[in-house]
């Protein structure tokens, strides 16, 4: 239902800070949604992009002066084909409870992306929101083909039976094909001890933050995909590195001293989380190591490890080689052509394209 409201949409401005803080904790059910020893205006300082490089471009809603809606957009740079382009990602969009559902959003999108400081050239977005997906239906978005999907690798047996739906009254033959799910994974772990073969000549280590290194070697792993975001050491260091958002386990390999891959950890709502993966181009054997190592890492503190990955990564096969399994939870990803032609987007619908995107690209961990 759409009321006439008189509502201001305008740029957030510093001032707004306590203001919006205080918004997201009605709107979200208290906020921050990820844990976080930080205090929540400091989470939300830290997530509005103080220290990240990137443009940014938030914006309030406001009736009779009080601020009753907020959108977060962060620039990110992204590979799209052998482009860079500038890509928008939306964040913590939300309406005061007593604004919901009357048309507060439909109205605060179309205007916020008419003023835009930077015009991005692309959207990008994945939400589940039933109210959200209605108002992209209205935008001209398009989909990815491939599907971005949560691999779970169960570390106990109790988490086994769950991941493979071993319960009382599934159907006969369903239950067949989870006991031999169930048998291979066992057999998993009577062969494999969980930590790094030696024999690989990789080494793994926590490393505090990320140094100059890690531009060129992302450079250099990210060439095989066709779209994925463009890593440096400032936007890690911001997404992984800084205590406001969270704490997460840089886990760094290296090979004769050179870096081969990283994988970054977390634990969030009782589950750990390879939050980013990024290996070396056709280093299965390096994949495969990272996978190892984030077992024997968070297997002590909780009973699954969940990894996003699209269904045709390379990364795939040596985490399914580990026990990873894919399961039927995913998110549509859409895409909107905004500064650029979409002539020169639209093959991200195709089903050849290679796509990197990991949970730590969004900001759900
Ligand atoms: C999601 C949210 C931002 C939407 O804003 P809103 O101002 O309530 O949305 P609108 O009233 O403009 O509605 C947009 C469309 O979604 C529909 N809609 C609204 N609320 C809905 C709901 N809870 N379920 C399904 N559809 C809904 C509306 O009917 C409208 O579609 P229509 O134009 O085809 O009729 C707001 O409801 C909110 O803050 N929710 C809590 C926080 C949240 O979950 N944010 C999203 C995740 S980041």
């Amino acid at each position: 239902m759409t009321v006439a409201l008189d509502l201001n949409v305008r740029p957030m401005c510093d001032e707004d800070i306590d203001a919006v803080a205080q918004l997201l904790q009605d709107t979200f059910d208290g906020w921050p949604k990820v844990p976080t020893s930080a205090a929540p205006i400091d989470h939300l300082r830290w997530k509005l992009g103080e220290g990240r490089p990137g443009h940014r471009s938030h914006f309030v809603a406001e009736i009779d002066g009080r601020i009753i809606a907020f959108q977060l957009n962060l620039h990110w740079y992204m590979k799209v084909g052998d482009q860079v382009l500038e890509v928008r990602r939306g964040g913590d969009a939300g309406v005061h409870p007593d604004y919901q559902g009357k048309g507060v959003m439909s109205i605060m999108r179309p205007a916020m992306h008419e003023r835009f400081e930077v015009v991005p050239d692309m959207f990008l977005g994945a939400s589940t929101h039933a109210a959200i997906n209605r108002l992209y239906a209205k935008e001209d978005r398009r989909k990815f083909a491939h599907r971005w999907l949560v691999y779970i690798r169960p570390l106990t047996l109790g988490a086994a039976l769950k991941t493979f739906k071993i319960r009382r009254g599934r159907p006969r033959k369903k239950l067949v094909a989870s006991f031999r799910k169930l048998a291979r994974w066992m057999d998993m772990g009577m062969r494999s001890p969980f930590a790094l073969r030696p024999e690989t000549g990789i080494a793994i280590h926590t490393a505090p933050s990320f140094d100059e290194r890690i531009d060129g070697f992302c450079e250099d792993a990210l060439t095989p995909f066709d779209f994925a975001s463009i890593r440096t050491k400032e936007l890690l260091n911001w997404r992984f590195a800084d205590a406001r958002a969270g704490q997460f386990t840089i886990r760094m390999a290296t090979e004769a001293g050179r870096i081969v891959g990283y994988s970054v950890l977390r634990i969030a709502n009782g589950r750990g989380h390879i939050a980013d993966l990024v290996v070396q181009p056709n280093r299965s054997v390096v994949t495969n190591a990272l996978a190892r190592d984030a077992i024997a890492e968070l297997r002590p503190r909780v009973s699954t490890i969940e990894c996003w990955l699209f269904d045709n990564s390379p990364y795939l096969p040596p985490l399914e080689a580990c026990g990873f399994v894919g399961t039927r939870h995913r998110r549509q990803l859409s895409y909107e052509a905004v500064g650029v032609a979409v002539e020169e987007v639209e093959f991200l619908s195709g089903k050849s394209i290679r796509a990197h995107l990991s949970l730590g690209d969004m900001d759900w961990v």
